[in-house]
C-alpha cells in the first residue's frame, strides 16, 4: 500500500490544547507515517484570531462552514472550550460525515448523549478521551476493557489538576489558594474562568462523564452537590497534618444496585493508606471498582498543554488505525437521567468511605 494516503483534519480552537495538538501532530509526523502508513495533515484551524508568524498561520479560517463543506476533512478536533458554538459545530461535523475528537468536557457533559447518538446515526465516531484526566488514558480503557464485563460500583478521583496543584503548594509552602492560582494559570492548567476549577465544577463535569460511561446514565452536573476548595485555609491543612491525612478535592461516583447514581465533589481529609493520598501537583488519579476486576487505578498528568494534547492525538490515531465507523462498544448511549441522581450514600458505602478514603472536610 502506498504511503501517500493522507487524513485531513481540522482544528477548532487554537488555544492551549489546540496548539498542543497541532504540535503533537507536527512533531510526530514521521513516526505517524511510519507506523500508520498515513499522513495526518492539518488543513484548517478555526479561530477568531489571526496567528501571523505561526508555521500553521496560513491554515487559519474564521468560518466553520469552510470545514463543514470540505469533503476532504475526515476528522474535526474540537478544542474550543465552552458549550456554544462548540456543541453545534460538533453536531454539524458529525452530520457532515466527519468524526469528531474533543477535549471539551463541558460539551461532553452537556450534549455528549446527543452527539453520541448523532455519531451513531451518521456512522462516524465521537471520541472524548482528553475530556477527563488530561493525558491519562482512562475513558478508552473503561469503555473497551472494563465496562463490557464488569458492573462498576464505585469511582473515586482527583480530577482537577489546578486545585490539586494549589492544595499541594498550600501544604508545602504555607501559601493561600489565591496566591498560587496565578501560577496554575500561567502553566496552562486553569480554566479561562478559574472558578470552574476552585469551586469544583470542572471535577463535577468529569465525574458525571465517568459515571455515565460506567452506568449509561448521564446526570446533569447542575443536579450534583459540589463544594470546591475556596474555603480551604491553612487551618484545614494543619488539621490534616495532625490527622496524618491530606486535603484533596475528591470526586466520587457510587453506583448501588438500586440503579441510583450517587455523585459528589468535595474536599476530603484523605487517609494516608488511600492511594489518592500521595497524588500531588497537577497529577490526577482515578480509581474504578468493578465486580470482576476489583479496583483499578489510573494516574498521570490531569492538565496542561502537551499531556492533554497527547490524549487528543491518541483519539485521532485510533481513527486513523481502526477507521471512522462507530463501533459497538462506543454505543454506550448515555441517557440523560436526572431522576437517577441521589445525594445520599447507602449505609454500607458511608462506612467504607470513612475506613478507606477518609472524612469530608466540611461535615
Ligand atoms: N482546568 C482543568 C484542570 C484542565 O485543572 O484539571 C484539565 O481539564
Amino acid at each position: 500500500k502506498k504511503m501517500k494516503d493522507v487524513t485531513y483534519v481540522a482544528i477548532l480552537g487554537y488555544g492551549t490544547v489546540g496548539g498542543g495538538a497541532a504540535e503533537g501532530l507536527t512533531k510526530n509526523a514521521g513516526r505517524i507515517e511510519r507506523r500508520y502508513g498515513k499522513k495526518v495533515e492539518i488543513k484548517y484551524i478555526l479561530d477568531l484570531r489571526e496567528f501571523p508568524g505561526d508555521p500553521l498561520g496560513d491554515r487559519v479560517v474564521h468560518d466553520f462552514s469552510v470545514i463543514e463543506n470540505d469533503p476532504e476533512i475526515s476528522i474535526v478536533l474540537e478544542m474550543m472550550g465552552g458549550i456554544h458554538p462548540a456543541c453545534d459545530f460538533s453536531a454539524a461535523a458529525l452530520r457532515a460525515g466527519k468524526s469528531v475528537v474533543t477535549s471539551n468536557k463541558a460539551v461532553v457533559e452537556h450534549c455528549g448523549a446527543e452527539l453520541l447518538s448523532i455519531a451513531a446515526e451518521n456512522k462516524v465516531r465521537y471520541l472524548y478521551e482528553a475530556s477527563v484526566g488530561g493525558g491519562i488514558p482512562v475513558l478508552n480503557p473503561l469503555i473497551h476493557c472494563i465496562t463490557g464485563q464488569n458492573t462498576v460500583t464505585e469511582i473515586n478521583g482527583i480530577l482537577n489538576g489546578t486545585t490539586n496543584y494549589i492544595l499541594t503548594r498550600m501544604r508545602e509552602e504555607g501559601l493561600d489558594y489565591d496566591e498560587v492560582l496565578a501560577d496554575a494559570q500561567r502553566l496552562g492548567y486553569a480554566e479561562a474562568d478559574p472558578s470552574a476549577d476552585v469551586d469544583g465544577f470542572d471535577a463535577c463535569r468529569k465525574i458525571c462523564i465517568l459515571a455515565a460511561i460506567a452506568s449509561g446514565k448521564m446526570i446533569p452536573m447542575d443536579k450534583v452537590r459540589v463544594r470546591g476548595i475556596r474555603e480551604i485555609t491553612q487551618e484545614h491543612i494543619a488539621k490534616a497534618n495532625e490527622m496524618g491525612a491530606r486535603v484533596r478535592l475528591v470526586a466520587r461516583a457510587v453506583l448501588p444496585e438500586d440503579g441510583c447514581v450517587c455523585l459528589s465533589v468535595e474536599p476530603y481529609y484523605v487517609r494516608r493508606d488511600n492511594p489518592l493520598y500521595g497524588v500531588d501537583d497537577v497529577f490526577n488519579a482515578v480509581s474504578v471498582t468493578g465486580d470482576s476486576v476489583g479496583e483499578v487505578m489510573f494516574y498521570g498528568k490531569g492538565a496542561g498543554k502537551l499531556p492533554t494534547a497527547s490524549a487528543v492525538v491518541a483519539d485521532v490515531l485510533d481513527i486513523v488505525a481502526r477507521g471512522d465507523s462507530f463501533a459497538a462498544d462506543e454505543n454506550i448511549m448515555f441517557t440523560v437521567a436526572p431522576e437517577a441522581y441521589s445525594d445520599k450514600l447507602p449505609e454500607k458505602y458511608a462506612l467504607s468511605t470513612e475506613q478507606t478514603l477518609g472524612t469530608p472536610v466540611f461535615a
